[in-house]
C-alpha cells in the first residue's frame, strides 16, 4: 500500500499550500509545503528510494528556476515590464531622485530624512581619496591593462588596506566599508582610466557632486577646477540610478555567493566586479557599439534586420532573459540619451539606432519574440558621447551597481536563513577505481 509522509508544515498551512508528489519508483505520496510560489528544495530530501538514500535533489544548472534568497530590494516582473527599488518605481526614482540617494535606499531600505541625506553625501564625498600606495600600485599595471582588471583587483586590494573590514559582527565598521566601497568605486575608476591613457591621476574635488567628481577625475587637465557640464552630470546620474541594481543576476549572486564564506566585503565586491567583467554580463553596450558602426547609415537598417530575421545576426541591446516586455530602463535611458548629445554635440550612430529601434518595433520576428531594446541599446551611445573608450562601458556599470551589491550583501549578512552557499552535484565522472603507477598505465592522455 502505498503511504503518505508529509513534511513539516506551519500551522498556518494549509492544504491548498502545499504540493502532493507521488514517486512513482515506490508508490509513496509526499505532501510538501508551498510558501510564497516556492517548495523548499530542502523537503525533497525526504523523497527517498531506500533509508540510506540520499534522497531526492532539484537539478538546476545557472539556477534559473531557484530562489536563492528571500529578498527586500529589488522587485522585477519580467511580462509587465516593471522595476521597483525598496516599492519605489524606477521612473520616478530616475526622474525626481539622485544616485546617491538611491543608494542610501538600497543600503538603508527606505529615503532618507533631509538630515540623513546630508550625511550621507558628506560621508561619501570623504571617503573618495584613496591610500596613496592604491595609486601606486595601480601605476604598476601594464599600461594596456583592462580597467576592470584594474578596479578588481585595486577593489579587491583594499581588504588589506582596512584589515578591520573582516570584522563583520561589528556594525559601525561594516557601515564604515560601505560608505568607503561606494565612495571609492569613481576613484579608483577613473585613476584606471587615467593610467590606460598615460595621463596623470586626478585626485577626488570634494566639492563636486558625485557624478561631477567622477567626470573631473576624467577630464581634468590644467585648470584649476572642473565645472561639469550639468546636463552630462544629470545624465551620468540617472544613468547609474538605473544601473545600482538589479535582484539575483550574476554578479550579485557572485557577491553573496563569495560573501556567505563571511570574508570581508571588499573580497565579496570584487567578486561581484569579475563576474560583471564577462561579456555575457556587464559587456553588452560595447557589442551594441560595434553593431550600428556595421550599420553605419539609417538606410541600412532594413538590410540588417533581414539579416537578422535570418538568423544571420542577433540585433544587440534587444532581448532580456527576464524581461518580456519593454526594459523599463530602456525608456528613461533614451531621454538621457537625447540630453547627453545635446550637450555634446550628437553622434551619428543615435539615427542608426532610432531607426533600428523603429523598425524592429514594428516586425512581427520581435513583436511576437516579445523582443524589446534593454538597458544596453542606448548606454553605449551615452557613454560614447561622453568620450568614455569601448573598454570603460563595463566600469561604468560597476560603479553605481556597487551600491546594489553592498545592500545584496548586508542584506544577507543579516539574514538567519542563510548559510555558506555549498550547491550539491550530480556525479557523472569515473566509478571509483585503484591508482595505477607510470609503468603500467597504457597510451599517452590527449
Ligand atoms: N536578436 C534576434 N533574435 C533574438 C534576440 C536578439 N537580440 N534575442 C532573442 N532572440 C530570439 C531567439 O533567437 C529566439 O528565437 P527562436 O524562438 O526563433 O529560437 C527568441 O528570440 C527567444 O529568445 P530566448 O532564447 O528566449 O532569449 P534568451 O532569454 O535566451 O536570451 C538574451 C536573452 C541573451 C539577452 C538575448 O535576448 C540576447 O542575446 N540579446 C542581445 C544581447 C543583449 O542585448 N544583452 C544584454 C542584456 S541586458 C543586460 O545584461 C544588462
Amino acid at each position: 500500500m502505498p503511504d503518505t509522509r508529509t513534511t513539516p508544515t506551519s500551522a498556518t498551512q494549509t492544504l491548498a499550500d502545499s504540493l502532493t508528489i507521488v514517486d512513482n519508483r515506490t508508490g509513496s505520496r509526499y505532501k510538501l509545503p508551498i510558501t510564497d510560489g516556492t517548495l523548499r528544495a530542502a523537503d525533497l530530501r525526504h523523497i527517498r528510494v531506500s533509508e540510506d538514500d540520499f534522497g531526492l535533489m532539484a537539478y538546476d544548472p545557472g539556477l534559473t528556476n531557484t530562489a536563492s534568497c528571500r529578498s527586500g530590494i529589488t522587485r522585477l516582473d519580467g511580462e509587465r515590464g516593471v522595476l521597483e527599488h525598496r516599492g519605489y518605481p524606477i521612473e520616478q526614482l530616475a526622474e525626481r531622485s539622485t544616485y546617491l540617494e538611491v543608494a542610501y535606499l538600497l543600503v538603508h531600505g527606505e529615503l532618507p530624512s533631509s538630515r540623513q541625506y546630508e550625511d550621507w553625501v558628506e560621508a561619501v564625498t570623504h571617503h573618495t581619496y584613496v591610500h596613496e600606495n592604491v595609486k601606486s600600485f595601480i601605476s604598476g599595471f601594464r599600461y594596456d591593462a583592462h580597467p576592470m582588471g584594474i578596479l578588481q583587483a585595486s577593489v579587491a586590494a583594499l581588504s588589506t588596506f582596512y584589515p578591520d573590514s573582516a570584522r563583520l559582527d561589528d556594525p559601525d565598521i561594516v557601515r564604515e566599508q560601505v560608505v568607503r566601497i561606494i565612495a571609492k568605486m569613481p576613484t579608483i575608476a577613473a585613476f584606471a582610466y587615467r593610467h590606460s591613457r598615460g595621463l596623470p591621476y586626478i585626485y577626488p574635488d570634494n566639492d563636486l557632486t558625485y557624478t561631477g567628481n567622477f567626470l573631473s577625475m576624467l577630464w581634468k587637465f590644467s585648470e584649476p577646477s572642473y565645472a561639469p557640464d550639468p546636463r552630462v552630470e544629470r545624465a551620468l546620474d540617472v544613468l547609474w540610478i538605473l544601473h545600482a541594481d538589479h535582484e539575483q543576476n550574476c554578479s550579485t549572486s557572485a557577491v553573496r555567493s563569495v560573501g556567505s564564506s563571511r570574508v570581508d566585503p571588499y573580497s565579496a565586491i570584487a567578486a561581484g566586479i569579475a563576474a560583471l567583467y564577462g561579456p555575457l554580463h556587464g559587456g553588452a553596450n560595447e557589442a551594441v557599439i560595434q553593431m550600428l558602426r556595421g550599420i553605419e547609415r539609417p538606410e541600412a537598417v532594413p538590410a540588417f534586420v533581414a539579416g537578422v530575421k535570418r538568423g544571420d545576426e542577433r540585433l544587440m541591446g534587444f532581448g532580456h532573459r527576464v524581461y518580456r516586455n519593454y526594459d523599463p530602463r530602456a525608456a528613461i535611458i533614451k531621454k538621457s540619451t537625447m540630453d547627453v548629445l545635446d550637450a555634446t554635440g550628437g553622434n551619428p550612430l543615435l539615427e542608426v539606432a532610432t531607426e533600428l529601434e523603429r523598425i524592429a518595433l514594428e516586425d512581427d520576428y520581435f513583436i511576437s519574440r516579445k523582443l524589446y531594446p534593454n538597458v544596453d541599446f542606448y548606454s553605449g551611445l551615452i557613454y560614447q558621447a561622453l568620450g568614455i573608450p569601448a573598454e570603460m562601458f563595463t566600469v561604468m556599470f560597476a560603479i553605481p551597481r556597487a551600491s546594489g551589491w553592498v545592500a545584496q550583501w548586508l542584506e544577507m549578512q543579516g539574514d538567519p536563513e542563510q548559510k555558506i552557499t555549498r550547491p550539491r552535484q550530480v556525479y557523472v565522472g569515473a566509478p571509483r577505481r585503484d591508482y595505477v603507477d607510470f609503468a603500467h598505465r597504457t597510451g599517452d592522455r590527449p
